[in-house]
């Protein structure tokens, strides 16, 4: 530990709570702490004040329509138009010449957007699309990295009312045939390739591979030329470069279609407890005036600000906040192509420094690392323009917070540690930067309206300090609707568990355990299914553990997650092979294959092992629990009760050893 972080450690170290700095509270969006009671009590016309971020074609009748639930609607019989929302709108109040997009390559290119630029941009690309044949709900997919290309093409399917589909680049050829053929999708935006620690990928060729297990028949493939003379770029038939069709509608007026306020804005697939990926759908008016509202309101955006949040669009974090919330609000988004130590460990600091970034939005697994490497790369560069810092995607411990705090935020800048789901749309608890204290671990109060609890197995609100589960009571804007095609699969997965259908009470289940405190405030103890949460990606160990026995010469598996100093946690595969296949290394590589070519490299296993079983309860269910327990090193306890208590030794000793 260098003398720098050692003394942090003891100043900071005991310190529980912080009060947000007075610095931020003189200028922030919110501040009267009368908000909570202003929500509860005008519920749910309270939301009112999302849906008034927007410009509607129509207005609304009704705030929330309830009838059918829990398939909620709301802002019900408004008319807009999403790309509207994020483009013209700022356009026709002047605000034309003001940077949209501030996009910069990991070989250090950069490209700006100002917002009148971006809307031509945007125009001729949804141009492009309709020539192609794309029609209003026709599910547009997009397989693209972090080129400014995925936001035009987001927006531009927005403003022809075509819900997009994106999947992340870094997923696999099977990842973009499965989500293909679950959204019935006919077109495909791609790419040549992208650029990862200096060196060129193909992503072309994977694109290739994953349309040949599309099942039916894809109209069009439009493939943006990233690297120009490090890629090769032979198309097909029914392949299209996509500066050469943009090139041809250059100057292209569309009308934004005039969309309802419950019409599918876009589709994003994530992992949940099968193996089959979940199609969550979002709505155009809902999702909008949610994300618009928690930018406003937790990430303090004003449309003078540069704001950077360093997810990937891929995901959902990006979707809400790099792309519709941010830009919603007229801001500055910045976005970066490549990885946070190319050329160097200082390139996001760098990057900050540049562009004078006010507000900066990461995961706890970035901070992680960043600690690793030392705080000499933050104290390299100029940060004091920040003025809010903001986290996602999985538990912060105590001691990444303080050092953010410190090192980053130079004790100036609050930090929101916020708690949301792909499902909930945006942010659902967090505390609100201008009126609350922050508690390092703690995600903090549900925000405004959102009727978060902890609850038992019993839907019983559990005492302070009592592990439970979270629950959400109330439906809020940004909810999912339902899963694309499978509305009993939606009530299955969330609605099932803590709600009384007969009484028509519905509550959501987010699968994810929690703490409260006295104050109120909860910490998130993480996912209670089978999803793991690598580097604050979410994968299904069923979806992993489908593509490891899909391995010829395996007989049986069972994947876990296991605690991971940076990661978070990691993905472990206990495996048995079959008869007449030798557990070697061979074996192990062909397992690792496996699920690189069914998921992608975010889930690579950081180990194999090999079993000849099991651990097994006596009714012969597999101790996934102790199983966990070995792949993070914990005190395994009393396993007597075991089936074949025999095996957790070998196991265990196995994993020590590697
Ligand atoms: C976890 C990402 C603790 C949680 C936006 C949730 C968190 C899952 C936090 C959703 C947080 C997200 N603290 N855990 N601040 N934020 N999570 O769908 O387990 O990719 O259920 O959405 O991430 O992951 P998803």
């Amino acid at each position: 530990m260098s003398q720098d972080d050692a003394s942090l450690e003891a100043r900071l170290e005991e310190q529980e709570a912080f009060e947000p700095p007075e610095s931020f509270v003189e200028q922030a969006n919110i501040t009267d702490p009368g908000i909570y009671d202003e929500f509860e009590e005008n519920w749910p016309a309270s939301w009112e004040r999302a849906a008034d971020l927007l410009s509607w074609e129509e207005a609304y009748d009704t705030v929330l329509e309830d009838g059918d639930a829990p398939f909620y609607e709301w802002f019900t019989g408004g008319k807009l138009n999403a790309s509207y929302n994020c483009l013209d709108r700022h356009v026709e109040d002047g605000a034309g010449d003001s940077t949209a997009i501030e996009w910069e390559g990991e070989l250090g290119e950069t490209r700006t957007y100002s917002y009148a630029e971006l809307l031509d941009e945007v125009e001729d690309f949804a141009a492009t699309l309709r020539d192609l044949g794309v029609e209003e709900d026709d599910v547009v997919t997009l397989y693209m990295p972090m080129i400014p290309e995925l936001p035009i093409a987001m927006l531009a399917c927005a403003r022809i009312g075509a819900p997009h589909s994106v999947v992340f680049a870094g997923f696999s050829a099977d990842a973009l045939a499965t989500r293909m053929n679950s959204a019935e999708s006919e077109y495909l935006v791609t790419c040549d390739g992208y650029y990862r620690r200096g060196d060129a990928l193909d992503h072309l060729s994977k694109t290739n591979e994953g349309l040949e297990g599309v099942d039916h028949g894809v109209s069009d493939v439009v493939v943006v030329d990233r690297l120009g003379d490090d890629g090769e770029h032979d198309l097909t038939d029914n392949q299209h470069d996509y500066d050469d069709l943009v090139a041809d509608h250059e100057g292209s007026s569309v009308e934004p279609v005039s969309r309802d306020a419950e019409d599918m804005l876009f589709l994003m697939y994530t992992s949940g407890t099968t193996g089959q990926p979940k199609g969550v759908k979002h709505t155009t008016g809902g999702y909008l005036a949610y994300t618009a509202w928690t930018s406003h309101a937790v990430l303090d955006i004003e449309a003078e600000d540069t704001y950077w949040c360093s997810a990937d669009i891929g995901w959902i974090t990006g979707h809400s906040y790099i792309v519709y919330g941010p830009m919603a609000l007229g801001t500055t988004t910045v976005m970066y192509e490549g990885t946070p130590d190319y050329p160097d460990k200082d390139r996001l600091w760098e990057i900050v420094e540049k562009n004078e970034v006010d507000i900066f939005y990461t995961a706890p697994t970035a901070i992680r690392a960043f600690m690793k490497w030392g705080s000499e790369y933050p104290d390299k560069h100029d940060l004091s323009s920040l003025r809010l810092l903001g986290t996602v995607g999985e538990p912060i411990n105590p001691r990444a917070w303080k050092w953010y705090y410190k090192h980053i935020g130079d004790e100036e800048c609050p930090i929101v540690d916020t708690w949301w789901q792909t499902e909930t749309g945006g942010m659902m608890i967090t505390t609100l930067p201008g009126i609350n204290i922050m508690k390092p671990g703690s995600a903090g109060p549900p925000l405004p309206g959102i009727d978060a609890r902890v609850v038992d197995a019993q839907g019983e609100e559990v005492d302070a300090g009592q592990a439970g589960y979270v629950t959400v009571d109330n439906p809020w804007p940004g909810m999912l609707r339902t899963l694309y095609n499978n509305d009993e699969r939606f009530i299955d997965e969330y609605w099932q568990e803590y709600s009384d259908e007969e009484a028509d009470e519905w509550v959501y289940f987010p699968e994810d355990g929690a703490k409260i405190d006295d104050d109120g405030y909860i910490t998130i103890l993480g996912r209670v299914d089978d999803v793991i949460n690598v580097s604050g990606h979410r994968l299904g160990t069923m979806e992993i553990e489908s593509a490891v026995v899909g391995v010829e010469g395996i007989a049986e598996a069972a994947v876990v997650g296991g605690e991971h100093e940076v990661k978070g946690e990691a993905v472990y595969v206990y495996a048995i092979s079959e008869d007449g296949y030798e557990p070697n290394d061979d074996l192990e590589e062909r397992v690792i294959d496996g699920v690189l070519d069914s998921i992608g490299p975010i889930a690579k296993p950081e180990e194999v092992i090999f079993t000849p079983e099991l651990p097994k309860t006596r009714s012969g269910k597999i101790m996934r629990r102790l199983l966990e327990d070995i792949a993070s090193g914990n005190d395994l306890g009393n396993t007597s009760t075991l089936r074949n208590p025999d095996v957790v030794d070998d196991i265990a000793e196995q994993v020590s050893s590697d």
